[in-house]
């Protein structure tokens, strides 16, 4: 099988089958999810809260975000892997942000990027795209804009806010970009962006109606101990279960049950006679 590619999530929305997507930040885990047949790999700035302990997303620079594409990259065949630019890194010029765009693909081996916001950033957007990178857009809730929205709420619950939204992702559609991400928007908002767009439309906290969906995998996976939005579904929970296993390590190295004679290796007994 060869990667999926942005001709694959276009085709999808016209043929009206759902694209998936999740994050991943390391190789072991970009694997797994690369082999369960997820489409694409979001390498989300969430890895700043997720993997690196930070509040927010803010303080996630190019060269983290960088390092972990990588690493997904490298543990993956076939997924469409999405770099997340992070803030900062697309807002200051066209020029900064197509640079900063291109060291996803030229260092990280990814092949697109994502970035966050709505009509302001079309430009910068399309300034990528012009440089032959797909880019998904990312409207609705953007969590960098987090001091600006004041916290993270639902996005668009009224007209002017909701046309705002609409007009972005048209915009978005018309610039080249071949996804869009709408995060934290009613769910009837969301089914109308969908039906009014050509992009296809990828969900978290916007209901059934997207042309796909997107969750951070550590929240799926009930791994993550912060705070879990509504919108997301433990697909397990695997949070006890490694507390479980770390506490039996702990116990049987305290106790010396653990390493067992299967787990050594062997050496011959003279040249053992010889050591004593
Ligand atoms: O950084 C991230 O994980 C994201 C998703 C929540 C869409 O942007």
């Amino acid at each position: 099988m060869s990667r999926i590619t942005i001709a694959t999530i276009k085709e999808k929305k016209l043929k009206n089958e759902k694209s998936t997507m999740l994050t991943s930040y390391d190789y072991s885990m970009a694997a797994m999810v690369d082999e369960a047949g997820i489409d694409m790999i979001l390498v989300g700035d969430s890895v700043g809260m997720v993997q690196l302990g930070y509040e927010n997303t803010l303080a996630v620079t190019m060269d983290d975000m960088v390092h972990h594409t990588a690493a997904v990259v490298r543990g993956t065949k076939n997924a469409l892997v999405v770099g997340d630019m992070p803030f900062l890194s697309y807002h200051i010029s066209r020029e900064e942000a197509v640079r900063n765009a291109g060291r996803f693909i030229k260092e990280g081996g990814a092949q697109a990027i994502k970035l966050e916001g709505g009509l302001e950033r079309v430009d910068f957007a399309k300034a990528i795209i012009d440089a032959q990178i797909p880019v998904m857009a990312h409207i609705g809730l953007t969590p960098q804009s987090v001091n600006q929205l004041g916290g993270f709420k639902v996005q668009g619950k009224d007209l002017d806010t909701a046309k705002d939204l609409i007009a972005a992702a048209q915009a978005y559609e018309k610039a080249g970009a071949f996804a869009v991400v709408l995060e934290c928007v009613p769910t009837m908002l969301a089914k109308k962006i969908t039906e009014s767009t050509g992009i296809a439309t990828i969900g978290i906290g916007a209901g059934p109606y997207c042309d796909g969906q997107v969750l951070v995998v550590n929240d799926m996976l009930g791994m993550f101990k912060g705070h879990i939005p509504k919108f997301v579904k433990k697909f397990a929970n695997l949070e006890p279960l490694i507390k479980e296993a770390l506490l039996a390590y702990k116990q049987e190295v305290e106790e010396g049950t653990f390493p067992g004679e299967e787990h050594g290796f062997t050496i011959k007994e003279d040249v053992l006679e010889r050591l004593y």
